[in-house]
């Protein structure tokens, strides 16, 4: 592993991964820039109190949106790429704001790193590309050609988008398939915040199949540490489930909630709405072997630092 310093450019670094990434390297001492097109999918204030907070520790954050980036990135020595459309139900009403970020915005992300080849490219994807995989849990080697919906057919395009540019001109790229990703400064748009703050307010929530349905809910300090892991690894080409490998319900997270709000939950229970899957379970013995990547935090202690800052923050209301 090269542990030497690096000048990271990191796309959607005012969103929830982004902002803490962007964080963790800039105290290991990693030279850290960034861009992000602040665009309204969710509260674009919650994007402008990170970019502010990332401003006061001197990483700097352009405004600029994937279709025109930075020429400043030549001077990166890697491009951690996690702008996207994200979330799955949007992707069902709204397939078009998927192509333009993550399918052209994802094809100027390749053309730049064609043009600058000794640029290693990191990029997002998602446990989604496993769509209607019956198996588990979710292995990399998993057929992944049945997505169960729109977002997760992107993801899995921008996988074989950057195989096929380093099979043609050598770039170097990795893929990080991550699994439900929580914690403080996260995004309104997720069933975890989203609960969180409609219980606080006495506000039905809608629970789906019973509350049944089980994501690998992984804490954000885990997931940066194997996104730093895979840029320091610097691969040829590839694809990494990060995931906390121990599927919860999501009744269970509704339950810690409750417990920590102290209030009970309006349930409006409804059934499995489409283009959603039942489990999501990573399996991460290929992380674990190559990225020394060991999950550390529980749903239990994850969400109490999630709430703790709920709480003393502006977003409750
Ligand atoms: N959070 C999760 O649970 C999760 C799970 C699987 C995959 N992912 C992927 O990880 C990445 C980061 O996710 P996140 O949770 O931080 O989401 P996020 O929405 O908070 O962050 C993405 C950021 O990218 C920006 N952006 C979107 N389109 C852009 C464009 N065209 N040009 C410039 N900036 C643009 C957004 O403004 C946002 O700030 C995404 O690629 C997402 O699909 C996230």
């Amino acid at each position: 592993m090269d542990n030497s310093r690096k000048r990271i450019f990191i796309t959607g670094i005012a969103g929830f991964i982004g902002f803490h990434l962007a964080q963790k390297l800039h105290r290991r001492g990693d030279q850290v820039f960034g861009c992000d097109n602040f665009n309204s999918y969710y509260d674009p204030l919650l994007k402008k109190e990170r970019a502010a907070i990332l401003a006061e520790q001197k990483i700097e954050v352009m405004a600029a949106d994937l279709c025109k980036l930075p020429k400043s990135i030549e001077k990166s020595t890697h491009l951690v790429h996690l702008a996207a459309q994200a979330g799955v139900r949007y992707s069902i009403t709204h397939p078009e704001k998927y192509q333009e970020s993550n399918l052209d915005g994802f094809f100027h992300v390749l053309e730049t790193v064609r043009r600058y080849p000794q640029i290693p490219l990191i990029f997002a994807s998602s446990s989604s590309v496993y769509g209607l995989n019956k198996k588990i849990p979710f292995s990399e080697s998993d057929p992944t050609d049945h997505p169960a919906n729109f977002y997760g057919a992107t993801k899995k395009s921008n996988e074989v988008m950057a195989f096929a540019y380093h099979n043609l001109y050598g770039i170097r790229a990795t893929g990080l398939r991550f699994f439900t990703v929580y914690g403080p400064y996260g995004r309104p748009d997720m069933a975890y915040f989203a609960f969180a703050k409609a219980i606080q307010k006495g506000e039905p929530i809608k629970l789906y199949n019973q509350g049944k349905m089980e994501r690998d809910f992984t804490y954000i300090d885990d997931i940066v540490d194997g996104i730093i892991s895979a840029i320091d690894l610097g691969a040829h080409f590839e694809i990494f489930n990060l995931g906390n490998n121990r599927p919860e319900k999501v009744e269970k997270l509704v339950q810690l909630i409750e417990e920590h709000l102290k209030k009970k939950a309006t349930i409006e229970r409804l059934p499995m709405p489409p283009g959603e899957i039942p489990t999501t379970f990573a399996d991460i013995a290929k992380a674990q072997k190559m990225l020394c990547f060991q999950p550390k935090i529980s749903l239990e202690t994850g969400m109490k630092h999630f709430l703790d800052w709920l709480q003393n923050s502006d977003y409750l209301v």
